[in-house]
């Protein structure tokens, strides 16, 4: 049915159309990030609630077809511990979209290429800090060689461009953003740094541990000499040059510049519930109608009532700010 059916832009309540889908493929991980998850006690789902790649295909398939998104991105938890990712990606890789993955790196050491050859075209990795004692403080995993291994498998699998994204929080790493940026222009990966933001699982986020965008990019443009690059569209990050050419950066100002009035992402949790927003409190249930027997017609009307409730932005910065229910983890970043 769906060739018949004609294709129509979602459109939010604020006229912002809706291009980019954000799935979860797994709630699990192989990391426990101090902002991101407790050292015990998260409790997964059972498989059997967990979207199938049917099921996954399915919902992408009417987002590209019916709706024309233009870009898909893969996460987590973190999405390389799902049995068989390849031919989730392979089978995603047929609807011609941007086709992307963000992971914390630990096994791309021997899977970069097997992801490349299935479809995957672009791909983030997670990396806070070059050193071994403090990444083990802060994923609680000794794993920092893999990660510097899977980065490097990336690159060197074809990846273009390679992303490492840094959580920056203050009186952690954030002594290390001069030293991760070097990093960056070293190995020609960009680098962004990430304003740490109120979803943790252990409640310790406080205004006074954010590193804000201004005073990120002011020490490093005290060693790199930088110039801004061109407004970003509806990318989270805001990027600069190097002025002497060794690359861009580029910085995630959620908390103290918050890029919601151009935000066209929206998300489906590895359980099928469907979000518009990272800080949503409402969620729209896909997999229900799915597994009752629902048409195509039935998962696009619950789409479009789910996109009709998106609202102008997060309230970090206020006192009306509602954390959502779930870590980051289980939402998928
Ligand atoms: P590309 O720019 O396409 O490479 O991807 P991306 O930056 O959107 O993806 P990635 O998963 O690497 O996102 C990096 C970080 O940006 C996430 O971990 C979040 O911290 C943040 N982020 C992504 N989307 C949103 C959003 O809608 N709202 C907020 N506040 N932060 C977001
Ligand atoms: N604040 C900002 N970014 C976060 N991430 C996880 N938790 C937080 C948080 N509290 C990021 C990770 C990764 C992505 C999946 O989410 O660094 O890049
Ligand atoms: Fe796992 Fe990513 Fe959360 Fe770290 S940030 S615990 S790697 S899901």
């Amino acid at each position: 049915m769906a060739g018949e059916q004609a294709r129509a832009d979602l459109v939010d309540p604020f006229g912002r159309v809706i291009r980019d889908l954000r799935i979860s493929v797994t709630d699990r991980c192989n990391f426990r990030c101090t902002y991101c998850m407790p050292a015990e006690g998260m409790e997964w789902l059972p498989r059997s609630e967990v979207l199938t790649f049917e099921e996954i295909h399915r919902v992408s398939r009417i987002f590209v077809e019916r709706f024309g998104v233009e870009g898909i991105r893969l996460t987590g938890g973190e999405p390389t511990v799902r049995a068989h990712l390849p031919m989730l990606i392979s089978q995603l890789s047929g609807l011609g979209v941007d086709l992307a993955m963000t992971t914390n790196g630990a096994t791309l050491r021997n899977s970069a290429e097997e992801l490349r050859s299935a479809g995957l075209r672009r791909i983030n990795i997670s990396l806070d800090t070059l050193h071994a004692d403090r990444f083990e403080q802060m994923t609680r995993r000794n794993e920092l060689e893999n990660v510097l291994a899977g980065i490097d498998a990336a690159v060197a699998a074809g990846f273009s461009p390679v992303k490492i994204n840094a959580v920056i929080e203050r009186g952690v790493n954030d002594d290390e953003i001069v030293d991760l940026a070097r990093f960056g222009r070293e190995r020609g990966v960009e680098v962004r740094f990430i304003e740490f933001m109120p979803l943790d699982a252990t409640g310790h986020w406080a205004n006074d541990r954010v590193v804000g965008q201004d005073e990120i990019v002011e020490r490093i443009a005290e060693v790199f000499p930088l110039e801004q690059m061109p407004a970003r569209g509806a990318a989270p990050a805001d990027r600069w040059r190097y002025l002497d050419g060794a690359g861009t950066v580029g910085v995630i100002p959620s908390v103290t510049k918050p890029f919601c009035g151009d935000c066209d992402r929206v998300r489906l949790t590895a359980e099928g519930q469907f979000r518009t927003c990272l800080f949503a409190t409402d969620e729209f249930d896909l997999r229900e109608i799915m597994r009752s027997g629902g048409d195509d017609d039935a998962l696009a009307e619950r789409i479009i009532a789910a996109v009709g409730t998106k609202w102008a932005g997060h309230q970090i910065n206020r006192v009306e700010f509602i954390r959502p229910n779930r870590s980051m983890s289980q939402i998928g970043g």
